[in-house]
């Protein structure tokens, strides 16, 4: 059986939630390899909500096991809600849940210190979610993180927190002042957690190569998006972790030749949250109306979010970086009362017709999008399960996406339910649809 990497192609939000779940009934492992609590994947079952943050998506069949891996930031007092939470909802984690002892640990410093940074630089703020992602990975790139291994040493934890501390260019005293942090109740607190985690703790790159050996079927799942990766996204409006499909095997210790596959998920139209740019960005009536139908708030944060038209030069560009293999198109059912869909094909900058994605965010900031109009299909399509089942135009649309993207569509999605999915006939995951 092949190894799937599922991927958001977008600003993240696409529905990667609901396509894991999905496809997580074929895997015998689901894992996640980067980000941390800023992800908010929202899973729709049996008309039960669930909203995870740390935990993979295949948490939800009885049966699968679940890793945290080494690529992740772990906020302990979090991830301990979410299991406490899924145990209130009768789901039990324990036996099938493993956390990386590699992973790097965020503490309340690393919150404290993106919640000031925010705040000091209003106006060039980056809109992140608050939850210490950036500078936990800062530490970590630093050398001064602190690994998940080590909340099970009191010295050693406390060697390095007071450490860190000492290092800090000046930063720390103020984070501290603000919030009263004794660093002393911290440790406990941490060594409390590291308690608690151990015996979810293991070498989660140890045993994956142990399963992949027995012919285990490993579904990676991407957190974020292409268009917020550190390295390719619009820099430096981005996360601070790659949730492209290379993240996929640093974060998991994996090599290169063990991913398979790469599924790319995206929304049919686009939704961004946080600054930075967003060329087909709806600002009026439009962008209300598709925000109100595909409620469009933050699983995490709860803001609203920014949403525009498909924007096909950054879905190519998207699909490239990850060596898609095939496509995820979500939300199709958000756009069933538009007349006419506008779909990005390239930007305008300057005189200049741009068809690649541009590297600089003012370029970005500056283009004018180039639409070509396709049809509505002005109907209820939620209850289609195949492409047949579909309106002429929605089936067009379907088709000139994957055109643009230059990648072939293999699962609709119609709604938010398991049930809503149209899986593509002839597909090119055959061990996954
Ligand atoms: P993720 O971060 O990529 O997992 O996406 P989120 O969970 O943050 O946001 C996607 C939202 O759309 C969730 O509330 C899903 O329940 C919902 N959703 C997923 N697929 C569909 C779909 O095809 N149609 C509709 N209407 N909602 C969907
Ligand atoms: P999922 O996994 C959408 C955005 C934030 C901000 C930027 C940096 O649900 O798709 P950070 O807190 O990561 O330093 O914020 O990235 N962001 C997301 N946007 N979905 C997410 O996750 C996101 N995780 C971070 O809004 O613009
Ligand atoms: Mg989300």
């Amino acid at each position: 059986m092949a190894n799937l990497v599922v991927v958001g192609g977008q600003w993240g939000d696409e529905g990667k939630g609901k396509l894991v779940d999905l496809l997580a009934a074929r895997a015998d492992i689901v894992a996640r390899y980067q980000g941390g609590p800023n992800a908010g994947h929202t899973i729709t079952l049996d008309d039960k909500k669930y909203a995870l943050h740390h935990i993979p998506c295949g948490i939800l069949h009885p049966k699968k096991i679940c890793v945290i891996g080494n690529g992740v930031v772990v906020d302990p007092g979090s991830l301990l809600r979410e299991i406490r939470d899924l145990a209130t909802a009768g789901i039990e984690v324990a036996g099938r849940l493993f956390l990386s002892d590699r992973a790097h640990v965020i503490f309340p410093y690393h919150r404290e210190l993106d919640r000031m940074r925010e705040e000091r630089i209003r106006k060039n703020r980056l809109g992140t979610t608050c939850l210490g992602i950036g500078p936990a990975y800062e530490s970590k790139a630093g050398r001064k993180g602190v690994r998940v291994v080590e909340l099970r040493d009191r010295a050693l934890l406390q060697n390095k927190v007071e450490q860190h501390f000492r290092a800090e260019d000046g930063q720390m005293p103020p984070v501290i002042e603000r919030i009263g942090l004794d660093i002393r109740r911290v440790i406990d607190e941490y060594v409390r957690f590291g308690d608690i985690l151990s015996k979810f703790t293991i070498d989660t790159s140890a045993y994956l190569q142990r399963a992949l050996r027995e012919g285990k079927a490993l579904l990676c799942e991407g957190a974020q998006g292409a268009l917020l990766d550190m390295d390719h996204g619009t820099y430096p409006y981005v996360t601070s972790s790659n949730p492209t499909a290379g993240g996929a095997c640093t974060g998991l210790g994996l090599g290169p030749t063990q991913v398979d596959a790469v599924l790319g998920v995206f929304k049919a139209y686009c939704s961004r949250v946080g600054e930075g740019p967003f060329p087909t960005e709806l600002r009026e009536e439009t962008g209300e109306h598709l925000r109100e139908r595909g409620r469009e708030y933050g699983t995490t944060t709860g803001r609203p979010r920014r949403v525009g038209w498909f924007d096909a030069v950054a879905a190519r560009y998207a699909a490239r970086l990850n060596g898609m293999k095939a496509v995820a198109l979500t939300l199709l059912d958000v756009l069933d009362d538009q007349a006419e869909i506008p779909v990005c094909v390239a930007y305008r900058y300057r005189g200049a017709r741009l068809t690649e994605f541009p590297c600089e965010p003012w370029t970005l900031e500056q283009v004018t999008p180039e639409y070509e109009t396709l049809r509505g299909w002005r109907k209820p399509i939620a209850q289609a399960r195949d492409l047949a089942s579909l309106p002429a135009e929605a089936r067009d649309y379907v088709r000139r996406l994957s055109d643009l993207i230059e990648c072939p569509v293999a699962v609709v999605s119609v709604g938010a339910s398991r049930e809503e999915t149209i899986r593509c006939e002839g597909s090119i995951l055959p061990d996954w649809l």
